[in-house]
């Protein structure tokens, strides 16, 4: 079903419920995207859209309602065999949003770094693992030496850079990077941006980053879904998605995004985004391929006036 030659992963029909109060939370709701192996792919949208319920459903953490999700061909939410269980914890790792929370703080960087491969044994001896440590600061732009310091010693920056190892150290094959840099002063984001995306090509990596601006996915993503209240309104390659923005939502996101040219700036208007401009009483929307591997959430009248603009 995947339009993908190659997919890493696959998310059909993927809906994620909380028990609330009174009932049941549908944070994700009937969300379908597929990620190329190799593929940088952006997941943008709102605070409390269901981004980060997504990346946990992936890695397992979130147990899923229904629908499902492939790696490599394999579905890995729900109940899955011990084996699946351990290659999944080991190929797929996820990078969270805010390093001064993430990392334990009284534990060395050592330790922090070989969490996971002490969970999956993914080594022979002390020496073995500490060689895969010191050569995975080297790679996330550390010090060796930092392996026998704590969290507290280190910048905001570096402890993302910590973070990344901690992922790396494992040698995923996909990464889930939940907002990465969002926690971080705004003089090193860059820094850290490139380094995930020299990371992604030299280790031929495929990567979701997961970010509320599409401003911060444009220049390091193949391809962005846009995401608001657990559904997906629309998704395509990145240059289509600003080019042609479909959905009234992407327009009014893209609205938002700053202009690097000052004069142009003063002038940009935002248009906020008005739900009330659907009208579903007859028809309902649909996931609809619109345009050619763009897809976006409408009824077809509405998608043919979109497309049409
Ligand atoms: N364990 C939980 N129990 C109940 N509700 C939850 C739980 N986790 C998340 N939610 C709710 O699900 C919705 C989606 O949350 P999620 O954290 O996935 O959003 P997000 O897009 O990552 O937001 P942000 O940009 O702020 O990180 C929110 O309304 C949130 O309050
Ligand atoms: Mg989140």
């Amino acid at each position: 079903m995947s339009d993908l030659e190659n997919p890493i992963l696959e998310v059909r029909d993927l809906s994620v419920d909380f028990k609330v109060r009174g009932g049941l939370f549908r944070a994700v709701d009937n969300v379908n995207f597929s990620i190329q192996a190799g593929e940088t792919f952006g997941l943008v949208g709102e605070s409390g859209s269901g981004k980060t319920t997504i990346g946990r459903a992936i890695v397992r953490i979130n147990e899923t309602s229904s629908g499902d999700i492939l790696f490599k061909g394999r579905k890995i939410n729900g109940k899955i065999p011990r084996e699946l269980d351990r290659e999944v914890v080991q190929k797929i790792q996820m990078i969270f949003q805010d390093p001064m929370a993430s990392l334990n703080e009284r534990a060395k960087i050592d330790y922090i770094v070989s969490e996971g491969l002490y969970a999956v044994q993914g080594f022979k001896g002390e020496a073995e693992r500490l060689s895969m440590v010191r050569k995975t600061l080297l790679e996330v732009g550390l010090l060796p030496e930092f392996a026998s310091r704590f969290p507290h010693e280190f910048s905001g920056g570096q402890r993302q850079r910590i973070g990344i190892a901690r992922a790396l150290v494992m040698s995923p094959e996909l990464i889930v990077a939940d907002e990465p840099i969002s926690a971080l002063d705004v003089s090193i984001r860059a820094q850290v941006l490139n380094l995930l995306s020299s990371l992604r090509q030299t280790k031929g990596l495929s990567l979701m980053f997961i970010a509320h601006d599409l401003s911060v996915v444009r220049f390091i993503t193949d391809r962005i879904a846009v995401i608001r209240l657990g559904r997906i309104v629309e998704l395509g390659r990145t240059e289509d998605l600003f080019q042609k923005p479909l959905h009234p939502y992407t327009r009014a996101l893209l609205s938002a995004v700053p202009y690097p040219d000052p004069k142009r700036e003063k002038g940009r208007k935002s248009k906020p985004y008005d739900p009330s401009c659907h009208d579903y009483s007859v028809h309902s929307p649909a996931w609809t391929e619109a345009l050619p591997s763009h897809f976006v959430l409408g009824n077809s009248a509405e998608i043919e006036d979109w497309t049409r603009s």
